[in-house]
């Protein structure tokens, strides 16, 4: 059987992203203050999150390279520094297209990818859980990152 996959891409701007992801200016807000907290620890982050990755056969499929390597750890922390920045417009949008096209380039699954979101999410709840919170802006905080991460990875 022939099966013939189109794809037109989806150029949504940022305005209609976030009313279809359902991101409140609350949302915004949880993510910042988040942000404050976690930014000293973003280059340890990015290093638990490749531990995670050296884990993976796609480490060394990819990591040949020392520079590739070194640029993409860059890129990465760059990329979580904009999100808790959570200004989303229209070149935030943008460079998320971007980076959707490098790793469609480079052959990475979309398995891989989401995967790789899932980990990192998983460490903005571990930050999250050391801040003095009540149950409710845990929750809320929860809901926002969730939102924002989603929205990530449909553009990606
Ligand atoms: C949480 C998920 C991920 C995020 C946020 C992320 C982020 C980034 C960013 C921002 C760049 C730079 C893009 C550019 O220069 O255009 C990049 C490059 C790269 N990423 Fe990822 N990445 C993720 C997952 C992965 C995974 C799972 C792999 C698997 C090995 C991977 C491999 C690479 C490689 C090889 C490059 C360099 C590509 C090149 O310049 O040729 N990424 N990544």
């Amino acid at each position: 059987m022939d099966f013939q996959i189109s794809y037109s891409g989806d150029l949504r701007g940022a305005t209609t992203l976030q009313q279809l992801y359902k991101i409140t200016e609350a949302d915004f807000y949880h993510i910042r203050e988040l942000g404050k907290f976690m930014l000293p620890q973003m280059d340890q982050l990015v290093h638990t999150w490749y531990e995670w990755l050296k884990t993976q056969p796609e480490y060394e499929q990819f990591f040949s390279d020392e520079q590739i390597l070194h640029h993409a750890q860059k890129m990465q922390r760059i990329y979580w520094q904009q999100f808790i920045e959570a200004e989303l417009d229209e070149r935030y949008v943008e460079s998320r297209r971007k980076i959707g096209e490098t790793h469609a380039r480079i052959g990475l699954s979309m398995t891989m990818f989401f995967a790789g979101m899932s980990i990192f999410h998983e460490l903005f709840l571990k930050s999250m859980g050391q801040r003095d919170l009540s149950l409710q802006e845990q929750m809320e905080t929860i809901d926002a990152v969730s939102k924002l991460l989603h929205l990530d990875t449909g553009i990606v």
